[in-house]
């Protein structure tokens, strides 16, 4: 074990950029998080985007992994991904997740949870026409989330499938969006001595109740 394992313990830091007020925050989740992404590109954090995507599978055990936000309006979160995957099976099996970015560099959390549909293969389409054709063929060639037996078999895949499709490959049936539709919202400002701020969002009918909650 290194010498970190045990200075991990002691290993703090203090925060103190900012500060979020139940005055100065937006009584619309939404509009308060568009406004922090916003200040994230700005401040040039790296991948801004960058969400985790927590989701339940059918053995009541949760699992975690980073995902790409691609869209979001009144509607919802969305992102992209494999539907056979992991993920995209347990959203099947149970359609409720929870996401959460952590913009280090300027001390804050957002977590979003509610439930998830499929979004439209229109929309599913235009992203996909959207991106790059790597991008396109690799969704070809990955069958996320399946054992495989060697990095060949992906190299060998792309390779198939850029040999049949060419410049145009269509979209996977297996490749789409999701959207989380929020239902609980929380943003959360890194305070001095650990008295942070957390603001918490909940719907009640069509509107959105906001809450400080205790750090
Ligand atoms: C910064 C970053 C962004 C990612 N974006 C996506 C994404 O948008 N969609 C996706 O399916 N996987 C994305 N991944 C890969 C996932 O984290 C994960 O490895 C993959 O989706 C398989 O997860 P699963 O086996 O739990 O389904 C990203 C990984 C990183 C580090």
């Amino acid at each position: 074990m290194s010498s970190l394992s045990s200075s991990i313990a002691d290993l703090r830091k203090s925060y103190e950029r900012a500060e979020l007020s139940e005055s100065a925050s937006d009584p619309n989740p939404l509009r308060q998080f568009d406004q922090w992404l916003q200040e994230a590109v700005n401040a040039q954090v790296p991948e801004p985007n960058a969400m985790t995507l927590a989701t339940v599978g059918g053995d009541q055990r949760p699992s975690t992994r980073i995902v790409l936000v691609k869209g979001y309006d009144e509607r919802g979160i969305v992102w992209y991904t494999n539907y056979d995957s992991r993920k995209g099976r347990q959203l099947a099996g149970n359609p409720f997740a929870a996401l959460q970015f952590h913009w280090v560099e300027l001390e804050r959390v957002v977590r979003i949870e509610g439930h998830v549909e499929k979004v439209s293969a229109e929309e599913s389409d235009a992203y996909f026409a959207s991106r790059p054709l790597d991008s396109r063929i690799g969704a070809w060639a990955s069958p996320q989330s399946q054992v495989i037996s060697g990095r060949s078999v992906l190299v060998a895949n792309a390779a198939k499938y850029s040999a049949q499709f060419l410049l145009n490959p269509p979209r996977p049936p297996h490749w789409g969006g999701f959207r989380l539709v929020p239902e609980r919202w929380e943003f959360w400002q890194g305070r001095k001595s650990r008295l942070h701020d957390r603001l918490s969002y909940r719907q009640e009918g069509q509107q959105w109740i906001r809450e400080r909650l205790a750090p």
